[in-house]
C-alpha cells in the first residue's frame, strides 16, 4: 500500500521493454514468517528499445543481494524509486543474481506468495510476481523458469510448479526439495507454485495425437469426495479444445489445485491452475445446479487460457480483453456444446444476456465505465471487469456472427499460426480476423476503443401495395468519461419476420434470398434496409440471439410483443418478449408506487401497500405467461427463463430517478400476484418436475429443477400456509442442496415462521463445509428482512471472517449490492456501514475492498437525499489518508 498520489498509466505510452530475459532459476526457501528467494536470470538488451537501463519491479520484499555478471552491486550502481529498481547503463548480455525476503504469512492480499490454511499458494496476475522476487515484471517479457522448492516435509509433503517435475529428494532438517521446469517460455505472471498438505485426484488421459497427460486436482485431505466434477470438466474440456479448435495440450502434467482464500475464480498458471474452492469442489450434498455449471465453466476457461492467453498472450495489461473476451468466448461456448440441444445454447445464451444487462451495461453507464481495451488506468486489478471479460466475450462473438462459423475458424487458426509464443495486442487478433477473410474491420475497432452501451433505435413500415417491409436502424451511444462523442459502430444486427401464423417469413433483400434470419450490418448512424416480397405486415424479430451488446429500442405493441413470445423461432427473441411485457409491467407499477409517494426517501410502506392493493396484472400478460408456464413441447429450462421477471437493478436501470423500494414492492407484486393467479398451474408444474432417483447435474435435470424451484418461489411470494409448507416439507426431504438451498430461500423470503429453525439447522448440519456457509451467510444478507443492524449481528457470528474473500463476499459485499431495500435505507445507514466496510477491508485486501466499493458506481441516479448520504460515504472513504490505489481509483472516479 502506497500514500503517494497514484499515477495513471496510459496505453498511448507503451514502450518496448528495454531487456528481454531468456532464463529463470527461482530457488525458494519456504518458511511462513520468512522466505527466502534467489534469482538467477539471464538477459538480453532488447533490440527494439533505444534504452540501455535495467528496469526490475519489486513489492513489499526485502532486498537482500544483487549480483551482475557475477560481481555484486553495491548501492550507488542502481537506484531504488518506488518499486522500480534501476540498474543504468547495464552491457548487452547480463546474469542478474538476487536474493530477496518476503513474509507470506502476513501477506493478507493474496497476491504474491501467500498462506491459506496453513499452506503456501501464489497468485501473480497481474503484477504479483513482483511481490516474490525483483523482475521485468510485465507480460511482454516470456522467459523460460526453472524452480527448485525447498521446505519442511512434515508440513509441505506438496511441492508444486509449472512444468514437468525433474527432480525431488531429501534435504537435512526434515526438509525436502522438488525442482519443476517449465519447457515453454512464459511472462511473469503466469507463475505459480503450491507447498501444501493436500491429496489429489489424478489419471491420465489419452491426447488426440496419442500421448497421454496426467491430470492431478489437488484439494485439503477432506474435500477428496468434491474431486470428481472438477476433474470430469477438465477431461471434456481437453476434448473439446481439440475437437472444436485442433488445439492440444501441450504439457504431460496439467495439474488444478484448490484453495480457499482467493481474489478471483481462478487462475491459469502454465501448468498449475489455482482455483478458488468455490469453482472445484462439489457433489450433490454440498453444490447447487450453478455452482455445478459454474464449475464446468471456469475449469474450462482456465484450461482454454492454455492457447488463448498462454501459449498467446498479452502485449500489456491494457490488452486484457484479447486473452480475456476470447477465453470467456470459449469458455460460453463450451458449455453450449456440453448441452448439445439448440435450446440449451438458447438458455445458455439468455444467461449470458441477462449478466451483461444486469452487470455490464450499469458498468458502461457509469463512472468507472471504460472501452473494452481500456486506454488508461491507475489500478490494473480494477480492470478485471464485466466490460473486459462479457463485453468482450460479446465483441468476439460478433466475429463469428459476421464471418460466419468457418470464417471465424479461419481467423483463429491464422492467428495461432501468426502469433504463437508471442505476446500481442487486440489489433493483432482483429487483423488475424481481417485477412483470414479477405475482410476490412477498420471500423469494428470501435468495439475496442470506444465505451457505452450502443442504443439501436428500430422504425418500421411496411408498403402493402409494393409488397416492401423497410427496416431503418439509428444508432446512438451516450457520452462516457473522457468521450463525449462517439462514432458509428460496426453492428450486426440479425433479424427475422414473422407471419401472422407466427412461421418466419422467407427473407429477401436486394432481390437476395436470406433464409429466415438475416444478419444486416449497421455501419451507419442511420441506415434502411429493405425487404422485398413480404406477403403481410410482418412481426419483426430483431437482434436475435442477442447479436450485438445494444440496447434495442422499438415500439412493440403488447400484441407484437405475445406474438412473439408465443411463436418466435428464436429462443433468445420469444425470452425477449416476455422480458419487455414484464419490464413495461414494472416499470409502471414502480412508478405509480413511487409517484403516490414522492418522498421516496421517507416511504411510507403503507401508503405504498395501499397503492398496491388497488392493482391487478392484466389478463393479457398473466395469459401469456400461462400459457409458457404449460407448454410442455418446451424445455423446462426454457420455460424457468421465460418465467423469471427482470431483477431489481435491471428495472433500476430504466427508472430516471431508482426508488428502490418502489422497486422491491413492484417486483415482489408481480411475483404474488403470478403465484396467486397462476397457484393450480405452478403446482402441477411443481409436482411433474420433481427430480426423482440420484442427483444429476445435466442440462435436462437442471432445468426441472429450476423450474421446480421456481415455481416453489412464486407460490411462498404469496405466501400462504400452504405453499410455506410445502417449501418446508422440500426442505426436510431434499436430498441435494439444489432443492435444499432453494426451499431455504424460499422460506426466509417468504418470512415463514419455520425460518429462523431452518436457517439454524442448516448451519448445524453444514458447519463444516465452508462453501455452504457461504449459501447461509448469503442467503441472510439478500433477504429483504436483513437490515443494516442484522448484518452487523452476522459479522460477530464466529464463523465470519474479513479476511477470506469468499465469506466477506458472501455477507457485505452481498448486502451491500443484493440488498437494495435495505442497503438504501433512508437514513443512509447503509451507506455508512459500506464506508466503514471499505476502510476495513482495504487494509487487508486492497482488491477485495475495491470490488466493493463499487457498489456505489451509480449513486447519482438516486433521489437527492439519498445522494448527500452516497456522498457523504463517498467523500470518507476518499478522506482516508492511507488508502490503497485500488480503492482511491474506484472512489475519486465516483466522485468526479
Ligand atoms: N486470469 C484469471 C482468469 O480470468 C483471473 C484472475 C485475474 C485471477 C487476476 C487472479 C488474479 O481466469
Ligand atoms: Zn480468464
Amino acid at each position: 500500500m502506497r500514500t503517494d498520489t497514484p499515477q495513471t498509466i496510459y496505453r498511448k505510452d507503451y514502450t518496448a521493454p528495454s531487456y528481454l530475459v531468456d532464463t529463470v532459476e527461482l530457488g525458494f526457501d519456504l518458511d511462513p514468517a520468512r522466505t527466502i528467494v534467489a534469482n538467477r536470470m539471464t538477459m538480453q538488451r532488447n533490440p527494439d528499445s533505444s534504452r540501455r537501463d535495467i528496469e526490475l519491479y519489486g513489492e513489499d520484499i526485502e532486498l537482500v543481494t544483487i549480483r551482475l555478471n557475477g560481481k555484486t552491486l553495491d548501492e550507488g550502481a542502481y537506484a531504488i524509486e518506488g518499486s522500480i529498481l534501476r540498474i543504468p547503463d547495464a552491457p548487452d548480455s547480463v546474469t542478474l543474481e538476487i536474493e530477496t525476503i518476503c513474509v507470506p504469512e502476513s501477506n493478507t492480499t493474496l497476491s504474491g506468495l501467500y498462506v491459506s490454511n496453513g499452506n503456501f499458494y501464489t497468485q501473480c496476475e497481474a503484477e504479483g510476481f513482483r511481490r516474490i522476487t525483483y523482475f521485468p515484471d510485465r507480460p511482454d517479457v516470456m522467459a523460460k523458469y526453472m524452480v527448485m522448492l525447498r521446505a519442511d516435509k512434515e508440513k509441505f509433503p506438496v511441492l508444486l510448479s509449472n512444468g514437468n517435475l525433474v527432480e525431488e529428494g531429501e534435504l537435512p532438517d526434515g526438509r525436502h526439495y522438488a525442482k519443476w521446469e517449465d519447457p515453454f517460455k512464459k511472462p511473469s505472471y503466469l507463475f505459480a507454485l503450491v507447498a501444501a498438505r493436500l491429496v489429489c485426484q489424478e489419471e491420465q488421459f489419452p491426447l488426440a495425437d496419442g500421448r497421454t497427460a496426467l491430470l492431478q486436482v489437488w484439494v485439503e485431505e477432506g474435500n477428496l469426495d468434491k474431486t470428481d466434477y472438477a476433474m470430469q470438466s477438465l477431461k471434456h474440456s481437453i476434448r473439446w479444445d481439440e475437437e472444436r479448435w485442433d488445439l492440444e495440450l501441450d504439457l504431460d502434467r496439467f495439474m488444478i489445485v484448490a484453495v480457499g482464500d482467493f481474489n478471483m475464480g481462478a487462475m491459469e498458471n502454465k501448468g498449475l491452475n489455482i482455483f478458488n474452492t468455490k469453482f472445484v469442489l462439489a457433489n450433490p450434498r454440498v453444490a447447487t445446479d450453478i455452482d455445478f455449471q459454474g464449475i464446468e465453466a471456469v475449469v474450462g476457461h482456465e484450461y482454454f487460457h492454455n492457447w488463448t492467453g498462454n501459449r498467446v498472450t498479452c502485449r500489456d495489461w491494457f490488452q486484457l480483453s484479447l486473452k480475456e473476451g476470447l477465453t470467456v468466448f470459449r469458455d460460453q461456448e463450451f458449455s453450449a456444446d456440453m448441452i448439445g440441444t439448440d435450446t440449451g445454447r438458447a438458455v445458455t445464451r439468455i444467461d449470458q444476456v441477462r449478466t451483461l444487462r444486469q452487470a455490464q451495461f450499469p458498468e458502461d453507464a457509469g463512472p468507472m465505465a471504460h472501452p473494452v481495451r481500456p486506454d488508461s488506468f491507475v489500478e490494473i486489478n480494477n480492470f478485471y471487469t464485466v466490460t473486459v471479460y462479457e463485453k468482450g466475450a460479446e465483441v468476439v462473438r460478433m466475429y463469428q456472427t459476421l464471418l460466419g462459423r468457418e470464417g471465424f475458424r479461419k481467423g483463429m487458426d491464422l492467428y495461432f499460426a501468426r502469433h504463437d509464443g508471442q505476446a500481442v495486442t487486440c489489433d493483432d487478433f482483429r487483423m488475424a480476423m481481417a485477412d483470414a477473410n479477405g475482410r476490412d474491420l477498420t471500423q469494428f475497432e470501435r468495439w475496442y476503443s470506444q465505451a457505452g452501451t450502443p442504443i439501436v433505435q428500430a422504425e418500421t413500415r411496411y408498403d402493402e401495395a409494393a409488397r416492401t417491409y423497410e427496416l431503418r436502424l439509428i444508432q446512438t451511444c451516450p457520452a462516457t468519461p473522457g468521450q463525449p462523442e462517439k462514432l458509428p459502430f460496426h453492428i450486426p444486427v440479425a433479424v427475422g419476420l414473422l407471419g401472422k401464423d407466427g412461421r418466419d417469413l422467407p427473407l429477401v433483400i436486394d432481390g437476395q434470398p436470406k433464409g429466415s434470419t438475416a444478419v444486416l450490418e449497421l455501419t451507419e448512424a442511420d441506415q434502411t434496409f429493405v425487404f422485398s416480397d413480404v406477403p403481410e405486415q410482418p412481426t419483426p424479430s430483431i437482434l436475435r440471439d442477442f447479436s450485438a451488446p445494444v440496447i434495442l429500442k422499438h415500439g412493440y405493441s403488447d400484441a407484437e410483443l405475445v406474438h412473439l413470445f408465443n411463436h418466435d423461432s428464436d429462443p433468445v427473441n420469444r425470452w425477449e418478449a416476455g422480458q419487455r411485457l414484464a419490464m413495461a409491467r414494472l416499470l409502471k407499477l414502480a412508478s405509480d408506487i413511487a409517484l403516490k409517494n414522492p418522498a421516496a426517501d421517507a416511504p411510507n410502506a403503507s401508503a405504498r401497500t395501499a397503492v398496491l392493493e388497488q392493482m391487478n396484472l392484466d389478463e393479457v400478460f398473466v395469459q401469456a405467461m400461462r400459457a409458457i408456464l404449460v407448454d410442455e413441447s418446451l424445455d423446462p429450462a426454457f420455460r424457468e427463463q421465460a418465467l423469471l421477471l427482470p431483477t431489481e437493478s435491471m428495472i433500476a436501470d430504466q427508472m430516471d430517478v431508482v426508488d428502490p423500494l418502489a422497486i422491491h414492492m413492484a417486483r415482489q407484486f408481480v411475483r404474488a400476484d403470478i403465484g396467486v393467479r397462476l397457484r393450480a398451474e405452478l403446482l402441477a408444474q411443481y409436482q411433474a418436475n420433481e427430480t426423482p432417483g440420484e442427483y444429476s447435474p445435466d442440462a435436462a435435470s437442471i432445468g426441472k429443477r429450476a423450474l421446480k424451484n421456481l415455481a416453489l418461489s412464486y407460490l411462498c411470494a404469496a405466501p400462504d400456509a400452504e405453499s410455506l409448507a410445502l417449501a418446508e416439507r422440500q426442505f426436510d426431504e431434499a436430498t441435494n442442496m439444489t432443492d435444499r438451498a432453494a426451499a431455504l430461500g424460499a422460506l426466509v423470503h417468504g418470512r415463514a415462521p419455520v425460518a429462523p429453525d431452518a436457517l439454524q439447522r442448516f448451519y448445524d448440519e453444514f458447519q463444516s463445509e465452508a462453501l455452504v456457509v457461504d449459501k447461509w451467510f448469503m442467503m441472510q444478507a439478500t433477504a429483504p428482512t436483513t437490515d443494516v443492524a442484522t448484518v452487523r449481528e452476522l459479522m460477530k457470528h464466529p464463523a465470519f471472517t474479513l479476511r477470506n474473500p469468499n465469506r466477506a463476499r458472501s455477507l457485505v459485499a452481498a448486502f451491500c449490492t443484493g440488498n437494495a431495500v435495505q442497503f438504501h435505507a433512508p437514513d443512509g445507514s447503509g451507506y455508512a456501514f459500506w464506508a466503514e466496510q471499505v476502510i476495513a477491508l482495504d487494509a487487508l485486501n486492497p482488491q477485495v475492498a475495491s470490488r466493493l466499493a463499487r457498489a456505489m458506481d451509480r449513486w447519482r441516479r438516486y433521489s437527492p437525499a439519498l445522494q448527500e448520504h452516497m456522498k457523504k460515504a463517498l467523500q470518507q472513504v476518499a478522506g482516508q489518508g492511507k488508502l490503497s490505489n485500488d480503492v482511491r481509483e474506484v472512489v475519486s472516479k465516483a466522485l468526479a
